[in-house]
C-alpha cells in the first residue's frame, strides 16, 4: 500500500539557522519556504533527489509543532510521509484495522497540494505517519 518515501519532517526552532546548516554546511538544495496557515507551520523543503527534508517551523499562537518544541528545544524528527495511489482507499483499509488516523478522517490539501492525512504514533511505533496521495 504504501510507495516511497516522500519526506521525513524536521520541526525547528529557527528556519533560517535551520536552512543555512543544510544549504551551506551540508550542501544541499533548499527549494522554497511556503508559509501553511491553515497547517500551522511554514516550511521549507531540501530536496534530495530520492526524498525530501520537510523542515517545519511554528506559524501562529496554535501551530501543532509548538508543543513538540517545546519537549524538543534543539528540534527533531516530527514526522515521516509516505506515497500511496488512492489515499481514502489506504484510509478506509487502515481504519478497518483499527488505526487511528488524526483530527477529522477525510484528507486534507498538504504542503505539495495534495491531500494527506496523518496516522496516529501509537499505532505506528512511535512515529507519526503522513500519507501523501501522488
Ligand atoms: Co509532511
Amino acid at each position: 500500500m504504501i510507495k516511497k518515501l516522500n519526506h521525513v519532517a524536521i520541526a525547528v526552532p529557527d528556519l533560517d539557522a535551520a536552512i543555512k546548516l543544510y544549504k551551506d554546511v551540508l550542501g544541499a538544495d533548499v527549494t522554497r519556504v511556503v508559509d501553511l496557515p491553515a497547517h500551522g507551520v511554514t516550511v521549507a523543503f531540501v530536496d534530495l533527489g530520492n526524498t525530501k527534508i520537510e523542515l517545519l517551523y511554528p506559524f501562529g499562537d496554535n501551530s501543532p509543532i509548538l508543543s513538540y518544541l517545546h519537549k524538543n528545544a534543539s528540534g527533531g524528527i516530527h514526522h515521516i510521509c509516505f506515497e500511496v495511489e488512492d489515499i481514502k482507499e489506504a484510509r478506509d483499509r487502515l481504519l478497518e484495522r483499527g488505526m487511528r488516523v488524526i483530527g477529522k478522517s477525510e484528507p486534507a490539501l498538504g504542503a505539495h497540494g495534495k491531500p494527506v492525512l496523518f496516522l496516529h504514533p501509537k499505532d505506528f511505533c512511535g512515529t507519526l505517519i503522513e500519507l501523501e496521495q501522488i
